[in-house]
């Protein structure tokens, strides 16, 4: 069933739907299944990696859907070892080989790995690559304010998208808000917190009883209303519907300030501090 989404424009001129889908672990046929079931409910913005090994399988379930390529926005993202420039420029190439593509709607460096000293000249590969016509729009993942200074300083081109860990117990409170001041679009990648044990938080469930929604549909809503881009990953076609719809009732002012309580300095999944943690 399709959905109406509202559209989020970029500082490029490039349209998103303000939702997209998440691939990170559906791979292989069950993937392309639940992937081309995604397109089918209604997702438009799908969300791969050349980390994730799956950029094939979302290449073939673009393939088995009915909707048009110009329709979809398909993002991948540059790995950690391939940041100096000549490697960049192949990895962007490969990323397109593997998904059978011609372009990538949207193109990020994955992390920024500040150790290693490289993620500008990762930058100038995908400025590049836009300007040969392999991706639409560039952006960056889990990249601090410094970093994003220093592209700008570097090459005079801002991203257009910052990828980040966003979701209640961690509501990145003040890299929004420095994103807003420059125009950059946020998106939030585990917005469910993966569902550990968020789905049986008290604050969020009384809200969703408030508005006869899931517990899920709250945080989904919750990020839209933040203006920041939700990207959740569901195998099931069912959960694929649930999330998707957000779009007909509003958090008000109380339930969005009970929902910024639910933020620690500790919530991240995993500790991923984007200053010291690195990916290749
Ligand atoms: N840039 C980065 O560094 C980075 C890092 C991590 C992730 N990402 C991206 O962000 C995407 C989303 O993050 P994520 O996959 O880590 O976590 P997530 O979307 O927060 O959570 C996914 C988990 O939630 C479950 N789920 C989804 N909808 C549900 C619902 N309505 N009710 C109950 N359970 C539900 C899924 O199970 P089922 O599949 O069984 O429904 C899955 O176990 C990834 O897939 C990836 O594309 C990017």
């Amino acid at each position: 069933m399709k959905k109406s989404i509202p559209e989020i424009t970029l500082n490029d001129g490039l349209t998103l739907p303000a939702i997209g889908f998440g691939t990170y672990k559906l791979n292989g046929n069950h993937g392309a299944t639940g992937i081309t079931s995604a397109i089918d409910v209604g997702y438009r913005l799908i969300d791969t990696a050349y980390n994730y090994e799956n950029e094939g399988t979302v290449g073939e379930a673009i393939r088995r859907s009915t909707v048009p390529r110009n329709e979809l926005r398909i993002t991948s993202k540059l790995p950690g070892r391939y940041q100096e420039y000549e490697k960049a420029v192949t990895a962007i190439q490969e990323s397109l080989y593997r998904a059978n593509l011609d372009y990538y709607d949207l193109y990020l460096i994955h992390w920024p790995n500040p150790k290693q000293g490289h993620f500008v000249e990762a930058w100038q590969a995908l400025i590049d690559a836009k300007k040969w016509g392999l991706i639409r729009s560039i952006g960056v993942c889990n990249f601090l304010p410094e970093h994003l200074e220093q592209l700008e300083k570097d090459t005079g081109v801002k991203p257009s998208i910052n990828q980040i860990e966003l979701h209640p117990f961690f509501n990145q409170e003040e890299q929004r808000r420095w994103h807003e001041q420059n125009n950059i679009k946020t998106e939030s990648w585990s917005p469910l917190a993966r569902v550990n044990d968020i789905l049986e938080n008290e604050t969020i469930t009384q809200i969703s009883k408030q508005h006869n929604k899931s517990v899920s549909q709250i945080i989904l809503r919750w990020h839209y209303q933040l203006g920041s881009i939700p990207i959740p990953k569901s195998s099931s076609p069912e959960r694929q519907h649930e999330n998707l719809s957000i779009f007909d009732f509003e958090l008000d002012e109380t339930e969005m300030a009970m929902m910024a309580e639910l933020t620690r300095p500790d919530g991240r999944i995993n500790d991923q501090d984007p200053a010291t943690y690195e990916e290749f």
